[in-house]
């Protein structure tokens, strides 16, 4: 049993599946090693056989249900024709967005382009045991629109732009992305929309909870579980869920978990511990490891973080967490 899906879809809730976002990373002495011979990014997220390979180091270490393909939420960008660029320290940097270069983009060119993830995804499905679930994902497109603007530090930037479209040929493309990731055997989906904390109220209807709801919806239509981490939305958490409805919502650490238990029902729960807490000591990561699953004992619960493991994080401990979730469990 994939108990990762059978948590999703059935809402079990004495399975308590485990997986960490960023699960394979700069925290694995592994991964560092790979990360030193490969200096470009993307090249390294379009080598299939390494891509899957750093998929499974995890996997490898840990007891986890599920694997995420190694990649990125800038990959799409860059197969609609921008460069993206990683700088030690300074977070990616993107070539200036020619939006008459973007409306041209067609499908095949695309897909040509992310034809190795997908391979990787099916390298991986290969290896992986039948236990395990294999996500794939995508950014959701006000996330990605702030980076293809690299808007992030000043929203003004997008006050011209001609958002709606963009908003809406953009999310054809995530559709496509995550089609082709399940045709290669991912199955399940994560929608990662980082910085959705950042809409002033008046737009977080149309450029957040719509176009996840259409993404989710797509997904839906083709029985993949999906799971929403809309990050930074507060209390606002509460209309996502009412309107988009995922089968798993990721909260972040800023949400109080007595607070998501009451308000976010009828829906599998997902993370929510800092990860900045898996550097203290060893007491105090047990003693909220065990908050976590005592607040959502008896609903559907996946043990995760409200954010990805940070790099200065050991592996030892994320090996400790994972047996405390494990026997949890009934
Ligand atoms: O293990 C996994 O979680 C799967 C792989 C994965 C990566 N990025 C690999 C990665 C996933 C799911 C992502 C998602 C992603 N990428 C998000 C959404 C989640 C989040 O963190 O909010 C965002 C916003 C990005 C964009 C991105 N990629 C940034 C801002 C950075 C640089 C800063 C950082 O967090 O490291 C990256 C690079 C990146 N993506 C690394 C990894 C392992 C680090 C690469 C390195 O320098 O070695």
């Amino acid at each position: 049993m994939r108990r990762l899906n059978n948590c999703l879809i059935e809402k079990n809730s004495s399975l308590f599946p485990v997986w960490f976002m960023r699960q394979a990373g700069r925290y694995l002495p592994e991964f560092r090693e790979i990360r030193k011979k490969n200096t470009d990014f993307i090249k390294l997220c379009l080598d299939s056989e390494l891509a899957s390979e750093i998929t499974l180091q995890p996997m490898k270490r840990f007891n986890l249900d599920a694997a995420i393909i190694f990649s990125d939420i800038l990959m799409v960008p860059y197969g609609l024709g921008q460069t993206v660029s990683f700088k030690e320290g300074s977070g990616p940097v993107l070539s200036t967005l020619n939006i008459e270069k973007f409306n041209k983009v067609k499908e095949k060119e695309f897909l040509d382009k992310l034809s190795p993830i997908y391979k990787a995804i099916s390298l991986t499905r290969k290896k992986l045991s039948n236990e395990k679930s294999l996500i794939g994902f995508v950014g959701a497109p006000w996330t990605l629109i702030l980076y293809m603007f690299n808007a992030k530090e000043n929203l003004n930037i997008l006050k011209n732009a001609k958002l709606s479209l963009i908003l809406e040929r953009l999310t054809e493309f995530l559709m496509l992305h995550i089609k082709q990731q399940y045709e290669a055997g991912a199955d399940v989906v994560q929608i990662f929309d980082s910085w959705a904390g950042l809409l002033p109220t008046s737009n977080i209807n149309n450029y957040c909870f719509i176009p996840n709801l259409k993404l989710v919806e797509f997904c839906k239509k083709n029985n993949l579980p999906v799971i929403c981490f809309p990050k930074g939305l507060n209390k606002e958490y509460k209309k996502f869920l009412e309107i988009v409805k995922p089968d798993g919502l990721s909260i972040d650490y800023n949400i109080d978990p007595n607070w998501a238990k009451e308000n976010l029902k009828d829906v599998c729960i997902q993370g929510g511990m800092d990860p900045k807490i898996l550097l203290e000591k060893e007491e105090k990561v047990f003693s909220e490891v065990e908050k976590y699953l005592n607040i959502f004992n008896n609903s559907p619960y996946i043990f995760n973080l409200g954010h990805g493991v940070v790099p200065d994080t050991k592996p030892e401990v994320i090996k400790k967490v994972i047996n405390k979730v494990n026997s949890f469990r009934k």
